[in-house]
């Protein structure tokens, strides 16, 4: 009998081993490792080969539209109803058209923003809504280039990748549907929301870190700066929304925490990479973008656009970098769309057009890895 028993249990913790290679969450070989930070902190990041040719397929830009053929015409005097490209010239406008076509709506065609009767008119409200989203490129072209967005910049392709919607946008999560009285807060835990990558980390935290532009600059640092407490400090809740945050940031960039950290050191700005201080300011842009151009269109869009608690769809990290660390793989698709990277409104500047105020930069920047 008890031999029985040896082998049964030996057989079993064979198969236990053999079904445990089987299982999903295996690196296998060959692996691609690429340094992150300074040499030997153990700052790399690790993807297979296979899963970084997958993520880097999903992620090509397409080629751009021919040049246009050069013209002394300005679109705001040629045409009737021209509000933000007006010193652009008719050829430059109507390349620019047909390319937006074929980023934002190439299945719908002209028709998803224009009533194709009287192309001035706007009826539309998707044509409101892309005439604030060429302000908004501009913005992130001009005054997030230093930086952020950098000499690779952002055209609409970056966000819509021909979708009238993104695939990466969110909303503000009303949580279940609890009861109220005695029932304790669960302070959004234990529910696996994708925002933090189903960790049980507070699932709501975008809505307080990503989109409120009012926030305290300082509401995302958690760790202390000295050995012994010199005042009541934050709560744990804090760092667990922090840590929500920053799951959502290494997920939407395909990246681990070294990309930017040194982990023996989380908060100090010396010993990070300079990646972080470009994070830092992409946070900020972050809540630019959904604080000053979507919310804004709150009552352009229509009600089946709106979230459930009826707010706007908003952005995060992932809306433009889509798991890699650089949109579209670094290409610098500003370069053939120099309209979109400068104002082009001065004929009469549009009075609804709040301009974004200049981010602060961070107390200490951070060297460049050796
Ligand atoms: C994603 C939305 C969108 C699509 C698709 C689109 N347009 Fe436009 N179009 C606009 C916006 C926004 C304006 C106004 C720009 C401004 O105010 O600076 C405009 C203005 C125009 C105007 C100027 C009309 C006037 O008299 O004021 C013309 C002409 C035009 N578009 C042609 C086209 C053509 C042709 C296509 C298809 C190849 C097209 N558009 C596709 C959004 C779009
Ligand atoms: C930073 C990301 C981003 C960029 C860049 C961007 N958009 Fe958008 N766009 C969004 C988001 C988010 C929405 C809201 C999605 C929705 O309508 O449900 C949106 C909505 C729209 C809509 C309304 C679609 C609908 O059916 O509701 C149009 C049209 C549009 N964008 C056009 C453009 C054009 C044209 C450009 C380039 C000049 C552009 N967008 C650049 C993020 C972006
Ligand atoms: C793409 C860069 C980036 C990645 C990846 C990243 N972080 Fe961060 N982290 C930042 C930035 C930027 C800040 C500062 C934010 C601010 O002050 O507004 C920060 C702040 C923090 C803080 C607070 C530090 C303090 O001063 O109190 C902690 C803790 C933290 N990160 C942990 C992590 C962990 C854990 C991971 C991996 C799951 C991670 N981070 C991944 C960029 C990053
Ligand atoms: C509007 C689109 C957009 C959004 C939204 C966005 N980024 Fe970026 N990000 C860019 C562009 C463009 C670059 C420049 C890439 C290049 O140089 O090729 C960039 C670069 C970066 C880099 C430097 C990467 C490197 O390898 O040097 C980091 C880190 C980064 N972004 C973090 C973030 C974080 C964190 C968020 C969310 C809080 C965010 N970004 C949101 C467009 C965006």
């Amino acid at each position: 009998m008890k031999t029985f028993f040896i082998v049964l249990g030996a057989s079993i913790a064979f198969f236990l081993t053999v079904a445990m290679f089987g299982l999903t969450d295996w690196d296998r070989p060959p692996l691609a490792v690429q340094q992150s930070g300074f040499r030997g902190t153990a700052m790399a990041q690790i993807h297979t080969r296979a899963g970084a040719a997958e993520t880097k397929a999903a992620n090509l830009a397409p080629a751009p539209a021919d040049p246009a053929e050069p013209g002394e015409e300005l679109a705001g005097t040629t045409y009737e109803n021209v509000q933000v490209l007006k010193n652009v010239s008719v050829n430059e406008f109507n390349r620019l058209m047909a390319s937006m076509t074929e980023w934002v709506s190439p299945e719908q065609g002209c028709t998803y923003c224009h009533n194709t009767e009287n192309m001035a008119d706007d009826s539309l409200y998707q044509k409101k809504v892309a005439r604030r989203m060429l302000q908004m490129t501009q913005a992130l072209n001009t005054d997030w280039k230093d930086s952020h967005t950098g000499g690779a910049g952002v055209t609409c392709y970056t966000c819509h990748r021909g979708q009238p919607v993104p695939s990466n946008v969110w909303f503000t999560d009303p949580g279940p549907n609890r009861p109220g009285g005695f029932i304790a807060r669960n302070n959004g835990q234990n529910l696996a929301a994708p925002s933090v990558g189903l960790a049980s980390l507070p699932y709501d935290t975008l809505t307080e870190y990503l989109a409120d532009k009012t926030i305290d600059n300082n509401a995302i640092r958690v760790n202390a700066t000295t050995a012994l407490p010199t005042t009541k400090g934050k709560p744990i809740q804090d760092a667990e929304k922090t840590y929500a945050l920053m799951i959502h940031m290494s997920e939407g960039l395909g990246v681990n925490c070294t990309f930017c950290h040194n982990t023996r050191a989380i908060s100090d700005w010396s010993q990070s990479t300079p990646q972080r201080v470009t994070a830092w300011h992409g946070i900020r842009m972050v809540r630019d973008i959904n604080g000053n151009y979507l919310e804004p269109l709150l009552s352009t869009f229509p009600k089946n656009r709106l979230g459930v608690l009826g707010d706007v769809p908003k952005v995060n990290c992932t809306t433009c970098h889509n798991g890699v660390s650089k949109p579209l793989n670094g290409a610098h698709v500003i370069e053939a769309y120099p309209e979109l990277a400068r104002a082009t409104d001065t004929v009469a500047a549009n009075p609804a057009t709040p301009m974004p105020t200049a981010p602060a930069v961070p107390p200490e920047t951070a060297p460049a890895p050796q």
